[in-house]
């Protein structure tokens, strides 16, 4: 199971500015990375990415996705048209989808349903706010959105991505021995509910993720990547991190 390194650019790049970071990654990555490579431009950039990234070993990611196939969702876009892209990852649940839009736990497992359904594999992100952590209810509000965005069970490849609300664009991460129980944590939930392909899963740190830190979190025995946000904005960071992961 090779290790999956995430850019997350959230709302930021240019068509240009698109063009330029992947051009430039494409020359500093090998043929054949130890890691498994995935960015997710904003949906204006997703299919000039899609044309550059055709055929090298950095898959095209999508930040969103609506459920629904079609219809009248002024602004949505849906899995079926991110899937006629080329779109092989897509994040749902991302703590700021779920705080500044109000997404709820119900609408986030019809995203991972959708995106099995079109062949595109979710990205599914839980993580407790520092609210939650202080009171020690940093496990059972991570498991409700587990249970909630996994109650129909696991119709196909899934990523997990363990990022503490608190942790991202803070530039403070998760200490990781945190991240390393929260990820066991997921892991001994994913085997009792789903048994074998509970182990398929990959799990994922994400939160301040940085070239000076990458190496303590991607070298725990749970963790199989990070998505990255912040750091992931510039080819040769991003780079530098996705490094960490292949290390042994
Ligand atoms: P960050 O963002 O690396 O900037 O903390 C991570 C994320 O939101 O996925």
């Amino acid at each position: 199971m090779k290790p999956l390194v995430a850019a997350n650019w959230k709302m930021h790049k240019t068509l240009k500015e698109t063009e330029d970071y992947l051009r430039r990654l494409l020359e500093i990555i090998p043929v054949d990375p130890p890691v498994e490579l995935v960015v997710f431009p904003s949906f204006t950039a997703l299919a000039l990415a899609g044309k550059i990234l055709e055929g090298t070993p950095v898959a095209l990611g999508a930040q969103n996705g609506h459920p629904q196939r079609e219809g009248a969702f002024t602004g949505e876009v849906s899995m079926h048209q991110l899937a006629d892209l080329g779109v092989r990852y897509v994040i749902c649940g991302h703590s700021e989808r779920r705080k500044i839009f109000g997404e709820s736990d119900e609408f986030v497992a019809a995203k991972v349903r959708a995106a099995w359904a079109y062949g595109i594999t979710p990205i599914l992100c839980v993580g407790e706010t520092l609210e939650e952590r202080r009171a020690g209810r940093a496990w059972e509000v991570v498991e409700r959105q587990l249970f909630a965005a996994l109650s129909e069970g696991l119709s196909g490849p899934l990523v997990i991505a363990y990022e503490p609300v608190w942790a991202i664009g803070t530039g403070v991460p998760a200490h990781p021995k945190d991240a390393q129980e929260m990820a066991q944590n997921i892991r001994s939930w994913l085997l009792r509910r789903f048994g074998e392909k509970g182990k398929e899963v990959r799990i994922q740190y994400g939160g301040s993720v940085k070239p000076e830190n990458a190496r303590e979190f991607l070298g725990l025995p749970e963790i199989q990547g990070a998505l990255v946000g912040g750091a992931s904005l510039d080819p040769e960071s991003f780079w530098r991190i996705a490094q960490a992961a292949g290390l042994e």
